[in-house]
């Protein structure tokens, strides 16, 4: 046999963070405060639900767009939440969590050579399902300290070539909520060039300090050209059970499933009932879960300002954005590698999520950390950096 050869679609893109800093953390007995899953789980009756279907005979494959209960589940969560009104059958897929969510949206609209206009930093299977799809990537760049979006480089990134917009709000990872006025600006665009928006709203129920997250579907002339996807995973900490969906128009809805058939056709069979029930009967549950998280986004942000680590606050998801600079580093990797030795502590580099990870204005000298962790890992964590010298 020949060598096996990676294929060229692949090329170039680094396997995901995640795995590397969350192996690092097992490997030097750290406390991760990199990876963003929960160390508590959602609410038990979900649980016993799910045991429930185990149980009773829900244990062979789900009809390929979701079980019936679970689209109408979530046709009803978006017109309480949102005043969204979707046919369930038509206009609602459930998917192997919000990543496969934007698998098959990419592989469903994305063309060859279609340039896909993303928000940078950029969750790293964006990059990946891009290039899959054959898109070309046009970052436009949320730059700290406030990481607003400016609609003027948005409007530059859009070219003849343009396809789709893909948006993430609540933003990872850098907390930011896009308001009514940015998400109208890439409304407007979206109208003039006929572009279709994607927008990522996994963390859609995680805001704080009174931050609205307004789904960009909402705004006139918008739901028809807009695909949103999202997840229990993060409003319900069940981020294990990966039971995402994809809500729109039927035709969008439809390119989704068309490609998501051919990915894993249906998953979770027993799950489904349970987040149902979730989003039914457990509604108040992340409202609750943001306010307890607004407390130890707090608390990380205290101590890691103790450490002397200058941190941005987030307004919405569960992770916090720092600058590594003011401690005399030029780069967020050199840091991430150095912090499980000199703190017992893993963050993630922000880094990996730019285009160009050299970018003194972008994210090179920026880290993430994640506070859905409990508050005695939370402060385990910033005690360990307080009492670490950190200095470059
Ligand atoms: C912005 C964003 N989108 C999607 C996902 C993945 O969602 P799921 O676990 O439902 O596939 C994550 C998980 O971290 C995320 O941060």
């Amino acid at each position: 046999m020949t060598a096996p050869r990676l294929a060229t679609r692949l090329h170039g893109i680094r396997p995901t963070i995640f795995t590397e800093m969350s192996a690092l953390a097992t490997r030097t007995g750290s406390v991760n405060l990199g990876q963003g899953f929960p160390d508590q789980d959602g609410p038990p009756q979900v649980i016993a639900e799910a045991m429930r279907a185990l149980e009773h005979g829900r244990n062979q494959y789900a009809p390929g767009p979701g079980v019936p209960e679970l689209r109408q589940a979530i046709a009803r969560h978006q017109q309480r939440h949102y005043g969204l009104e979707l046919d369930p059958d038509r206009e609602v897929v459930v998917t192997t969590g919000c990543t496969e969510a934007v698998a098959a949206a990419l592989l469903g609209l994305v063309d060859p050579g279609d340039e896909v206009v993303v928000l940078e930093p950029y969750y790293d299977s964006y990059v990946a399902m891009i290039q899959m799809a054959g898109g070309v990537r046009r970052p436009v760049t949320l730059r700290a300290p406030d990481f607003r979006l400016d609609l003027e480089a948005l409007r530059r990134a859009v070219t003849p070539a343009t396809r789709l917009v893909l948006l993430n709000s609540p933003h990872n990872p850098t907390g930011t909520v896009l308001t009514r006025a940015e998400l109208q600006g890439v409304a407007d665009l979206a109208i003039e060039h006929d572009l279709v928006v994607i927008t990522d709203e996994v963390y859609e129920h995680l805001t704080f300090d009174g931050s609205e997250h307004v789904p960009i579907a909402t705004l006139p002339g918008m739901f028809e050209r807009t695909l949103t996807l999202s997840s229990a995973g993060k409003s319900y900490s069940f981020t294990g059970w990966k039971v995402g969906w994809a809500t729109g128009p039927a035709e969008l809805v439809g390119a989704v499933l068309a490609a998501k058939q051919w990915l894993t056709f249906t998953s979770g069979s027993p799950l489904q009932p349970a987040v149902a029930l979730a989003l039914d009967e457990q509604a108040g549950f992340p409202r609750e879960l943001a306010r307890d998280l607004q407390g130890r986004r707090d608390l990380l942000l205290a101590g890691l300002a103790e450490a002397g680590i200058t941190a941005f606050a987030p307004q919405g998801t569960y992770f916090a954005s720092a600058s590594v600079r003011e401690l005399g580093w030029t780069d967020g990797m050199s840091f991430c590698l150095a912090l499980p030795d000199r703190a017992g502590v893993v963050a993630i580099p922000s880094q990996v999520f730019y285009d160009d990870p050299a970018d003194p204005a972008g994210g090179r000298h920026l880290v993430r950390f994640a506070f859905c962790k409990t508050r005695e890992v939370i402060e385990d964590g910033v005690t360990r950096l307080a009492q670490a010298d950190l200095s470059a």
